[in-house]
């Protein structure tokens, strides 16, 4: 081949063309994501145009600047009209093209991104790429010939398991998938690109463009759709573009390429009009909004977090000291009794075991884990930590006293954190002597697994601190939303008011089963008394206990959920609570005894039950909760219903389809939701149905929350 660099950059904004020897090589470069928009699209027909004009060229290449291939179609454009080209006009483009071309791929080639790269003749991938079609989380499906080609390069089985799931594979799999030609070990996808175009023109191979090829998809089973589908309706029974992703693969084993990628467009379309889609990209754009704290300057400085600390070995330390050591941070478990260290490490121990039997860790990693977590009693050990989260009793007193420890025994600068998830963080800082280093990193059950960590700012905590933990907790693959401090945070202070609500109603008359039925029907993955049981009853019975004793007015009276954790039944750790659970079962059985409780609790406050209408069920456990987030903006403990969103998208299974609670409710329409509101403050009243300003306010302007 000639030595490469022979003719002059000729320059398209944000597509380039330039000649190397005989390849014709087309750049997209499009910081931060090569995201396939509007001038991409352009750049890349009139980059291909050139190329094939170009006389010298005699094979194409298709690369990306900075960190990715292209990541997808540009996201941001989704709902506005689309300027030509559009994308499957462009892919429409490479797939004719009378020259081979040839895709090499670094970095993601996710979506529309993989579809660009599906319509070349050749595609290469350096070791570290990962290949996928995503759009399923977003409430779409691959529209531009995506559903019509993997099948043909893959096979139809494979095919939909990798649309369906949205997740992506690596190059070495995407290799023995047949998704990629050839997979490069070291050097720059240039270099792959180059090198696959010399083997190319040696062999003087002709384009072979994949919407001809039907070997992969000559003998599917028909029988595949069809099961595809009852299996959906069992899984995902709420979501709209999993069931047309079935048709269009259909589409692609059943009709002729033309015919299959019009049947794709048209499903594709009816997906980009669904409310889903408008809900799953808010939700995309929401976990990425978060981190974006307002009043805290980007840019500001933060301290290096080399090693942790974390105090208390029960369920929720163990837990955050694998979110640690899974990112490669060395952790000091410090617990204050030898037996508890030792039961808490066997279950980290034991969490790692069986994520390695479901073949997710190797035997390696697990003892390479296992080995970043120091267990110790002492506390002089964390003199050298940079960061320290105690996740000890819930008691101001027991936490006044470990700070007051933190404060003389940490270096300075260490960062303090508590994992209360309902005491003041301010009382707590003030224990030690340095507030500005104190915040609340409030992790959720169980905690190696939730994405969501609130990050509790203090009156006194400085932004360095804040800043810090903020990055990491996205280092750590968590989704931070920063709060203000009050009782029970953001979170947890609306689930207590559905908490509370959920109760009155099994109190009035519901079941327990009916409250679940019409949360799950909603779209939860678990009703409210089944996470209860998850979370253990326990744990709310011993709060409720301590605001009791404490004489708080707003504290609840004892009620049938604590006559349960009385009589031991914790929920699914002592398989009984709401429900009971046959040994090793995770499904929930309506119990006889616990009917009986709630028969006894209604006699003894004087209650005759009432038949409650799910409508009522709806209302009275979603509505109470944008009531009182609309309250958590007013005071600004949440900065943005964004926020909010994120949190219960991340910490408590709100169906991310819906966008996320405030996205929900101005769906839903805040005149509907106010009304309600005041009626049921009318009719029920107490302090969760006093109508928040905001709410009001919003309804009566008609606009949404937040704008
Ligand atoms: N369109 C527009 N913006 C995008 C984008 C896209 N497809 N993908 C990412 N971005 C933006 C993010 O919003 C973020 O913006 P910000 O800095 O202003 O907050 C920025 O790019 C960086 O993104 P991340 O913070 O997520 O960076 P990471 O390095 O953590 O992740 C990624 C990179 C893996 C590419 C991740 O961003 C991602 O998964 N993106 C979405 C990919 C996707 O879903 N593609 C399919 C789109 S739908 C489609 O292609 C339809 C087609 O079939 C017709």
């Amino acid at each position: 081949m000639p030595s490469p660099a022979q003719t002059e950059a000729v320059p398209f904004n944000p597509v380039q063309y330039a000649r190397r020897g005989q390849v014709g090589v087309i750049t997209v470069d499009y910081p931060p994501v090569n995201a396939v928009g509007h001038g991409v699209r352009s750049g890349l027909v009139a980059a291909l145009d050139a190329g094939l004009a170009d006389d010298g060229a005699d094979a194409l290449l298709i690369v990306c600047a900075g960190r990715t291939f292209m990541a997808g179609a540009d996201i941001r454009e989704f709902g506005k009209p689309s300027a030509p080209p559009t994308l499957p006009e462009v892919v429409a483009h490479l797939d004719s093209a009378t020259k081979p071309v040839i895709a090499s791929i670094h970095g993601t080639a996710l979506g529309g991104g993989l579809e660009v790269a599906l319509a070349c003749h050749v595609r290469v991938a350096v070791k570290t790429a990962k290949l996928g079609l995503p759009e399923v989380k977003l409430g779409l499906l691959p529209g531009a010939g995506g559903t019509q080609r993997l099948p043909r390069l893959i096979g139809a089985t494979e095919a939909l398991d990798m649309i369906l799931s949205g997740d992506p594979v690596g190059a070495e799999e995407a290799l023995a998938l047949g998704l990629v030609d050839a997979v490069e070990d070291g050097g720059s996808a240039l270099e792959a690109g180059l090198r696959a175009a010399e083997r190319l023109l040696a062999n003087g191979s002709s384009p072979q463009p994949v919407s001809t090829r039907t070997g992969r998809i000559a003998c599917t089973d028909p029988g595949l759709f069809t099961a595809k589908r009852a299996d959906l309706a069992k899984r995902q029974p709420h979501l709209f573009s999993p069931h047309r992703i079935v048709d269009a693969v259909e589409a692609a084993v059943t009709l002729p390429f033309a015919e299959g990628t019009a049947r794709e467009r048209e499903l594709f379309l009816a997906c980009m009009d669904s409310p889903q889609r408008a809900g799953l990209i808010h939700a995309f754009f929401a976990e990425r909004e978060v981190a974006k704290v307002p009043g805290l300057p980007a840019g500001t400085p933060t301290r290096d977090i080399r090693k942790v600390g974390v105090i208390g070995a029960g369920t929720m330390g163990g837990g955050i000291a694998m979110c640690f050591a899974n990112a490669g941070i060395p952790v000091v478990l410090v617990d204050s009794a030898q037996e508890g260290l030792e039961r808490g490490t066997a279950a980290i121990r034991r969490n790692y075991e069986a994520t390695a039997r479901k073949g997710r860790l190797t035997a390696a990693q697990v003892d390479e884990r296992m080995a970043l977590i120091h267990p110790t009693l002492s506390y002089t050990e964390l003199g050298d930590a940079d960061l320290v989260v105690e996740a000890a009793f819930e008691s101001m007193e027991v936490k006044q006293t470990i700070f007051r420890r933190l404060g003389e025994t940490c270096k300075p600068g260490a960062i303090l954190a508590t994992n209360t998830s309902t005491l003041d963080v301010d009382a707590i800082a003030a224990a030690t002597g340095r507030p500005q280093d104190v915040l609340g990193m409030h992790f959720f059950s169980p905690a190696n697994v939730m994405r969501l960590l609130e990050v509790v700012r203090g009156a006194k905590t400085s932004d360095t601190v804040l800043a810090t933990v903020m990055a990491l907790a996205r280092r750590i693959g968590k989704v931070g939303v920063a709060v203000g401090v009050c009782y029970g945070f953001v979170g947890n202070r609306i689930l207590h008011q559905r908490g509370r609500e959920s109760m009155a109603l099994v109190e009035e008359g519901a079941s327990p089963e009916q409250v679940d039925r019409v949360l799950t029907e909603f779209g939860f993955p678990l009703g409210h008394f089944s996470m209860t049981d998850l979370a253990g009853i326990d744990v709310g019975w011993r709060i409720r206990e301590e605001r009791r004793k404490a004489g708080d007015p707003e504290a609840q009276a004892p009620s049938w959920l604590d006559t349960l954790a009385e009589r031991g039944r914790y929920g699914q750790k002592t398989s009984a609570g709401v429900y009971r659970y046959e040994p090793g079962s995770r499904t929930p059985i309506p119990d006889p005894e616990v009917a009986a409780v709630i028969e006894e609790d209604r006699r003894r406050r004087g209650i005759t039950p009432r038949p409650v209408s799910d409508e009522e069920v709806r209302e009275r456990c979603l509505y109470v909760m944008v009531n009182e987030a609309a309250k958590i903006l007013e005071e600004g403990i949440a900065a943005r219903p964004v926020d909010i969103d994120a949190i219960w998208l991340h910490g408590y299974g709100f169906p991310s389809w819906r966008g996320g609670l405030l996205f929900w409710a101005n769906q839903e329409g805040l005149g509907r939701i106010a009304e309600t509101v005041q009626r049921y403050d009318r009719d029920i009243g107490g302090p969760q149905w006093r109508p928040s300003a905001l709410l009001l306010k919003c309804a009566a302007e008609g606009r949404p929350i937040g704008c």
